[in-house]
Formats: structure tokens, sequence, C-alpha cells
């Protein structure tokens, strides 16, 4: 069998774990690369392992075999498939456990949420049993600020269907509320007796959480409780569970250690003289930052008390929507918010883009922030969860970050990439007008971390996800909607009366009108192009010029083709 057969044979499927032929997002990548689309679509997919793509799956046949990996080959009668299929997978699956530790149960609490359910179904595809526990409380807040998210997001049990169906993965789901629900949760972990927890279960809107004095109280009843309930109830549970927690870079406060910021801890001298490694001191920034120090004392706390195992994240602005797990059904998409209190500035940003409307930098856009892609949150979790502390050991920290950019320059980012106006506005925030950021990232890096840049996968952000789903936006939404103070409000709203008139909103809504127009025929809407690409450009490449292997390689794309029209997997 040659290695393009092989491809589609049932067996290096499920090694590489799936059946999707299509590869949507590669395709949209490429069309908009155009030349040397082949390099940088066999980069780009080789390093998220995106095994939905056709030609990533070429590219690890031909690893396999190289690698003395793969021994279809050698032996040749059906009954030795099934042999050499175990020691692929076999292989496979030493190799993911080297890089992120043995299978375990884990508890994946806020599993529905943005960043919650690609990491949850990154950590099922990469062995691990996962258990969902939410309240779904972060969409009843769509119902009352009614934004929902631009993408069409599944209730959380199709989502949990389509993933088995897609993978054969089985992933649970409890709607529990772990804020308020302690008896339940206590029970939960006896029954379950999971090795970690994945906690996301916050409100995490800064903006949301400044709106008035109802979501102040309920970001800090919510948030606080939530992490203490989870701390109390691995005490009582007796049982030995790593608690792996989502914080924010906004617990330093932006620009406060005079330097780099260290991961978590830093080296003061104290008066007296003698040295102390103590925790980073805070600054926050918000109510919801203010949740985050918090969490972080009480773990201080529980890990000196109780030698339980933590490790807190400290995570930049996460970006990106999809990941590899997603994107392989409509089905698993993620959720897209970009609503002036849940839309991160790369989002809003992204949308105006899509709308053709003018970028909002509030302030001066000094402002310099860390952000991370939505693929690296779930592989750093992956690894987080891989590598817990030894019992005894202080709360880990990692500062969970890819890079850091000042707010007016990825203003022009997305400005030179789709040709929209940046108009500067009242910053509704109390924040410092501009501040430099270097943070340290070691950790994650000793343990292979590889970050995806701002620069590989914005423009793909633009077309797959902002323009496409356009059409479900509703451009109002996407204006400050919280002040931190009354300054603030009233400088805003003067802002807005003199300059960001009517007129710019009719424009932005004129705009989504004709996106709604335009999306029948749009010609990124259907799912898998494959007709578009420059196809011998790609076959000279990925054969490296072997007429035999372009031979099989044209006959994968004419099965792709077919498969990707008739909507197959
Ligand atoms: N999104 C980012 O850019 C970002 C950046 C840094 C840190 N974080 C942190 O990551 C975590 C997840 O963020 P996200 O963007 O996925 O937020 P999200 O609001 O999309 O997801 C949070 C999930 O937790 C659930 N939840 C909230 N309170 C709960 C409770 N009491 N019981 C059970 N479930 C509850 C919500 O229903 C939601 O599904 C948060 O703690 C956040 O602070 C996010």
């Amino acid at each position: 069998m040659g290695i393009v057969e092989r491809l589609y044979s049932k067996e290096l499927q499920s090694v590489v774990g799936t059946k999707n032929k299509r590869c949507n997002s590669c395709v949209l990548h490429q069309r908009l690369v155009q030349k040397k689309a082949v390099v940088r679509h066999n980069s780009w997919c080789r390093k998220r392992n995106n095994s939905s793509c056709v030609f990533y799956l070429v590219w690890m046949a031909q690893h396999m075999e190289s690698n003395g990996i793969d021994k279809y080959s050698k032996e040749g009668d059906g009954s030795s498939l099934n042999t050499s299929r175990g020691d692929s997978s076999e292989l496979i699956q030493r190799e993911t456990n080297l890089k992120y530790g043995k299978p375990k149960k884990i508890v994946v609490c806020g599993g529905d949420g943005f960043c919650g359910w690609p990491t949850s179904l990154f950590l099922s595809e990469i062995g691990h049993q996962v258990l969902i526990v939410d309240n779904l409380s972060r969409r009843n807040i769509d119902n009352e600020l009614e934004a929902g998210s631009l993408t069409p997001i599944c209730p959380i049990s199709e989502r949990i269907d389509a993933w088995k169906q897609v993978s054969g993965n089985e992933m649970k789901f409890e709607r529990l509320d772990i804020a308020n629900e302690y008896d339940r949760l206590l029970q939960l972990l006896w029954r379950e007796k999971p090795d970690a927890i994945v906690h996301f279960a916050e409100q995490r809107a800064a903006p949301y959480s400044m709106k008035g004095s109802a979501q102040k109280r309920y970001t800090v009843n919510n948030n606080v409780n939530a992490t203490h309930n989870l701390l109390c109830a691995i005490v009582e549970s007796n049982l030995d569970i790593h608690l792996v927690h989502l914080g924010t870079m906004g617990v330093y406060g932006y620009g406060t250690s005079g330097g780099e910021i260290p991961e978590g801890y830093i080296d003061v001298v104290l008066p007296g003289g003698q040295v102390s490694n103590i925790l980073h001191p805070s600054y926050p920034g918000s109510v919801y930052h203010t949740t985050k120090c918090l969490d972080a004392l009480l773990f201080q706390f529980y890990q000196k008390n109780d030698a339980i195992r933590i490790t807190d994240l400290h995570q930049g602005i996460v970006w990106g929507t999809n990941t590899e797990q997603t994107r392989r059904d409509e089905r698993l998409i993620n959720r897209f918010d970009y609503d002036g209190d849940y839309g991160t500035v790369l989002n809003r940003f992204l949308m105006q883009a899509a709308l053709g409307a003018p970028l909002t930098v509030y302030g001066t856009g000094g402002q310099t922030r860390a952000f991370i892609h939505i693929q690296d949150t779930a592989k750093c979790i992956a690894l987080a969860v891989g590598n817990p502390p030894n019992p005894g050991d202080k709360v880990a920290i990692f500062n969970q970050v890819a890079e850091c950019h000042r707010v007016r320059d990825l203003a022009k980012l997305v400005s030179d990439m789709t040709q929209v106006d940046i108009v500067y506005v009242s910053n509704p925030r109390q924040e410092s007008a501009e501040n430099e950021l270097q943070v340290a990232n070691r950790k994650f890096r000793s343990l292979g971390y590889e970050p995806i840049l701002l620069s590989e996968g914005l423009l793909d952000e633009v077309v797959n996800v902002a323009q496409r789903y356009a059409y479900r936006c509703d451009p109002k939404k996407i204006l400050p909607a919280s002040y931190w103070n009354r300054k603030r409000k009233e400088d805003c709203e003067r802002y807005a009366k003199e300059k960001l008139d009517r007129d710019t909103y009719a424009r932005l809504l004129g705009k989504v009108s004709l996106f709604h127009e335009q999306q029948n025929s749009h010609p990124y809407s259907s799912n898998g192009r494959i007709d578009s690409l420059d196809e011998e450009n790609m076959l000279y490449v990925l054969s490296r010029g072997n007429p035999e292997t372009i031979k099989l390689l044209k006959k994968t794309l004419e099965e792709c083709t077919t498969a990707a029209n008739g909507n197959v997997d």
C-alpha cells in the first residue's frame, strides 16, 4: 500500500484520531496567502498537529514511515494490519504521554465556556477522561446582555454528542453551580475521584464586573466562592487532587515590577536586609481582577495548611476562536464574543474590521497587553496537568502568554490587513494611558511550548470567523457598555455625543446588512472548498517533484474534493 492510499485506510485514520479529510481553515489559509501557499500551509498545520488536514496526514504518514514507526509495508496481509495499527497507536500514545503525562481523570469546571470547551476537547483528544462541570451561567449572561456569541454555539449536550461522533471519545457533563452547591460538588469528587480539576468556572469579563453593583457583587460572590468551595471540597474529600486554575496577567497590574514580570514570585529585600521570595504584589485593575488576586491568597493558604497541589496559570488575553478539535464539526464550534463587555480587544477589532467599520481604540492605545492563542491555552493546560507540583511544593505559578503588544499596534496590524480606519475614543477604564510589559514565560517554554503568534493566524480569524458570521453581529453591542467610574462614564458619553455620532452607527448598520446579503454567495462560507487551491504548486512541493507521488496525491485530492462536496466524513 502506498502512502496516500494508506492515508485513506481506516487504520491510519484511527491512529491519527480522525476520519475527517476536509481542511476548511487550511484551505482558507491557502487561498489567502496564494504564493508560498504550500510551505506556509504545511508549517501551519504541522505546528498544530492538524489531523483534520489531509496534507498534514500525508506528512504524518511519511514521517511515520521514515522513522520506521509504521510497519504496514513490511507486513502485507489484512491480519497483520491490526497488529501494526496497535504498534503505531501505542507509539503515538507513548509520545503523547511523554509530553503531556499519563491519561488521567479530569474534571473541567467551566468546560462549556470560551477557554473551557476547546480545552476539554483537547484533553479528551490526548487520552484523558473528561467530565465537564458547568452551571451554564455564561449562556444566561448572553441573555442578560442581549449579546450572544458571534459563532452559533450548540447546546452542551449536542456538543458532547458531536464530539463522540467525531472522535469516538466520550465526555460527561454535570450541570452544577460550584459557587453555591457545595454538597453536590463534594459528592461528585467522592464519586468520580478525579486526578485533577481544571478550574475555569468564574465570571471573567472585567467590564462586566464594573457594570454596576449587581455585577460587582455577583463577580465577587461567584468567583471567590467557586474557588474556595473547590479548595474546601478537595480537603474534605481527602483525595489527592491537583487543582489547575486559570488566573490572569492582570493580577500583577501592568508595569509594576520595574522590569520583566516574573512567574508568580519575586525576590525582595525586607527591612533589615533579609532577602525573601514572595508572591508578586497584586495590583488589580477591576473587580474581576481583584477576585483573581483573592484566589491567589486562598491558594497560598490552602497549599501551606493542607499541602494541596495547585498550579495557578496567569494567562494573557486569549485570541482566536477555533482549535484543531473544534474545527472538525460545525457543532463543535467555539464561542466568539465581540460585545463591549465580553469581547476582548482583539475580537472587537476583528469584528469591526469584518464590518468595514473603524477600529475603536480606547484612550491613546498605549496599553500593552499579553496575548495567547486559544489552541495554546489548551496545550498549556494539558502541560500543566501533566506536570503537577509535588505534594508540599508551593503553588506553581506559570505565566501563560505568548507575546505582548500595544493596543494601538494591534489596531494598526488589523487596519493594515483589512484597510479599515482607526479612531481613538474616550477610555471607559480607569487605567494608565501607557505601560510597558515584559513577561517571563520560561516555565512553559521549558516544557516544550511553542506559541502560535498573531502574525500567523489573524487573517484566518478575520475571514474564517468574523466575516463568515458577520451577519449575526449586532454592531450596537461593540462599543463600551460599562464604565469604571462616574468620571469615565461622563467622559465617554460626552465623547459619543460629540464624535462617535449616529452617522458612524448608521455606516456600521449599513455594512452589516450588506454582509448579510453577501453571505449566501460568500466565497468562504461553504465547507471544504478544495477546488480553488493552487494544486500544481502544492502537489509539486508535497511530492518533492516525484511524478509517482504526484499521481497518488492527485488521486487523494480527487477523493478529498468528493468527500468535501458530499460533506462525507
Ligand atoms: N478569555 C480570556 O481571554 C481569559 C484570559 C485570562 C484568563 N481567563 C480565565 O479563564 C477562565 C475561563 O475564561 P473564559 O473566557 O472561558 O470564560 P467563559 O465565561 O467563557 O467561561 C466560564 C465558564 O464557567 C462557567 N461558570 C461560571 N461560574 C460558574 C459556577 N459558579 N459554577 C459552574 N460553572 C460556572 C460559565 O457558565 C462558563 O461556561 C476564567 O477564569 C478567566 O478568568 C480568560
